[in-house]
């Protein structure tokens, strides 16, 4: 899959899926199931880490979780979330950083949060020929500057704000834009009016694509989910059953048993005696 061929699929009528990824085996899985995009998301900082927000996840994170993705040569699109200060210090240390995604966690392209104040470091990144997924409404590492998580564009001048800057990012030259927690119908308008796709994660069916994050999709997180995701498995339950039988059967001695167990070539006395 590559950025181009994910605007041949909008340009067909053909739904973009995409999840995120954090590591080699969820890169695996996610290949084999035919996603399109794999997005190794700072969302890592709450879903992996544990933390309350995204603000603390580091470059050098965004690299190792990206490097351990890329490595499963999944036949999605790799792409690499900059996480919050590392776009926000002027151009010059955002290309660096961005980088660092391709060079270093080998992905293909990066995404990064944020509209019209954000259009220098896009320009930047594009010229230095780092494909760009935008992403806009609801950015999680604008949370203290928004007043928390909340649904973004509901009235008229936010609408229009998020619009316009939409349709600018496509003349900048991203490939696509994440729309993230607005209403529907303004992500239809969006998506009519873009030739590049638009990937919704709480924004509708009306987008071109669709993202969620795996742990929630496959249920194997117990935090409070937004009403946007649909959990298509109980995974936890799966783990939890699991763990709890190999507890019992530590216990019992009934785990290991001798075909899980190594024979010595010969009698162990010759070895002591
Ligand atoms: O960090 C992330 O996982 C994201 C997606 C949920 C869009 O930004």
């Amino acid at each position: 899959m590559t950025a181009l061929a994910l605007g041949q699929k909008k340009a067909r009528g053909e739904k973009i899926a995409a999840v995120t990824a954090y590591d080699f085996p969820t890169a695996r899985l996610a290949s084999e199931a035919g996603i399109d995009l794999i997005l190794v998301g700072d969302s890592l900082g709450m879903v992996l880490q544990g933390r309350e927000n995204t603000l603390k996840v580091s470059m050098d994170e965004m690299v190792y979780h990206t490097s351990m993705v890329s490595r499963a040569r999944p036949r999605s699109l790799v792409v690499s979330d900059m996480p919050y200060g590392s776009f926000h210090a002027g151009v010059g240390p955002s290309v660096e950083n961005a980088c660092r995604c391709l060079k270093e966690g080998g992905a293909e392209a990066v995404k990064l949060e944020g509209g019209r104040k954000r259009f220098p470091v896009i320009e930047a990144l594009l010229d230095a020929e780092v494909p760009v997924l935008a992403h806009l409404g609801l950015t999680p590492q604008s949370v203290h500057a928004l007043g928390g998580f909340k649904v973004q564009g509901k009235l008229k001048e936010k609408a229009r704000e998020i619009f316009q800057d939409a349709l600018d990012l496509e003349k900048l030259g991203v490939f696509a834009v994440v729309l993230e927690s607005i209403p529907m119908e303004l992500a239809g308008r969006i998506s009519a009016a873009l030739r590049i796709p638009t990937i919704g994660i709480g924004a509708g069916p009306l987008c071109d694509g669709q993202v969620l994050v795996l742990h929630d999709l496959v249920g194997l997180t117990d935090l409070h989910l937004p009403r946007f995701v649909r959990r298509y498995a109980d995974s936890r339950s799966l783990w939890l059953d699991a763990l709890r039988r190999f507890v019992a059967d530590v216990g019992s001695g009934a785990f290991p048993a001798e075909k899980e167990s190594y024979h010595l070539e010969r009698d162990i006395e010759e070895f002591f005696r």
